[in-house]
């Protein structure tokens, strides 16, 4: 029930079950790539037969599992293990490695999630307030816990740790560091290669946002096959549907295409940034495809937030420490980015 209900409020405006009734609402709330997947997913999905639906997929996603090792510079399929979604895979990790009462370290701020399934997990969690540039503190090094979650680039600020910090980490950390790189393939570096440097290191990715596939379910993450072998005893049989195996393979075969996207995305981002900061807002620097934009003046964040609503631009709000004075913002078209910069406007000069 906590699950869902974090879940849900990630979907700011959902109801379950009905389709939303604005018509042309643009929807920059959670973080969905605005361009469609590639036409070989498509051309794959049109493919696949009435067989391949009959029969029980591939238990261990074998194909989807060599083509990431490809990609991602892992000598075989064994560094590699395949997930209904990356949020799957962090359900996982904790099952496989996490007993109840054992500490879980994170950030403040991070993705919601890791607090939600630690605590159903019946383990602590530490939250450490990352500084005012949103970096690691001093003193995050020296704490004690059992697996740290690590979104880099950062959710909700967008900004990455350096890789020199996360290398102290992986050092200094004496059980499992997951480093959460849901949106690493719109930031200009990447610690894939952690896992054969660090043996507690696990880099998780997810297909929902460079590739275009949240509605897939699709995710990865790449460790040590010790680790992945762990991982493996403790995953759903058939966790990894036929349809997303296939879906994902595919994607990684246009990998151009993605790329392409993903230049656009940040195109956008970089002029958006340069557009608020003008406007008053404060925003970081995000390698993400989503911006913080953080907002002293009146009407405040909430206020914002609700009139952006009113004209069908789903931002996302949080009414939290530290977040409440911000929106953030996921990076849209180039017009959706004009529409929301208009609106922003009239709304901050009161019309
Ligand atoms: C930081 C972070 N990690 C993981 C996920 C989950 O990705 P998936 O859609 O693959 O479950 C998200 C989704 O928004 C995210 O923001």
């Amino acid at each position: 029930m906590k699950y869902q209900r974090a879940l849900l409020a990630d979907v700011e405006g959902y109801v379950p079950g009905e389709q939303p009734k604005i018509p042309n609402i643009i929807k920059l709330n959670t973080n969905e790539n605005p361009y469609p997947p590639s036409p070989r997913v498509m051309e794959a999905l049109r493919g696949l037969s009435g067989d391949a639906l009959r029969k029980y997929p591939d238990p261990v996603s074998f194909g989807f599992r060599r083509a990431c090792a490809e990609r991602y510079g892992c000598e075989g399929p064994e560094w590699v293990v395949a997930g209904n979604g990356m949020d799957e895979l962090l359900a996982i990790v904790l099952r496989t490695f996490v007993d109840p009462g054992d500490t879980v370290i994170s950030t403040y701020p991070t993705y919601i999630l890791y607090e939600t399934l630690a605590q159903l997990h019946g383990a602590k969690c530490t939250l450490v307030d990352l500084d005012d540039a949103f970096q690691l503190p001093e003193f995050f090094y020296a704490i004690k816990g059992r697996l740290c979650f690590l979104p880099r680039p950062n959710s909700p600020s967008g900004v990455c740790v350096p890789l020199a910090d996360v290398e102290r980490l992986c050092q200094s950390f004496d059980g499992i560091v997951v480093i959460d790189e849901a949106y690493a393939d719109f930031a200009d570096d990447t610690c894939m290669d952690f896992p054969k440097r660090f043996e507690n290191a696990i880099v998780m990715r997810t297909f929902s946002k460079s590739y275009s596939l949240a509605g897939a379910r699709i995710g990865a993450a790449v460790a040590r096959p010790e680790i992945i072998a762990e991982f493996m005893k403790t995953k759903d049989s058939y966790n990894m549907n036929a349809v997303s195996q296939a879906l994902g393979l595919a994607a990684m075969q246009d990998y151009d295409y993605m790329r392409a996207n993903v230049a656009k995305v940040r195109a956008t981002r970089d002029r958006l940034r340069i557009a608020l900061t003008a406007m008053g807002f404060v925003v970081p620097p995000s390698q993400s495809n989503f911006l913080l934009a953080q907002w002293g003046g009146a009407p405040d964040a909430r206020a914002i937030f609700e009139q952006l609503r009113d004209r069908a631009i789903l931002v996302r709000y949080f009414p939290v420490r530290r977040l409440d004075n911000a929106l953030r913002i996921s990076i849209g078209t180039e017009d959706e980015a004009d529409a929301l910069l208009r609106a922003l406007g009239e709304i901050i000069r009161g019309r």
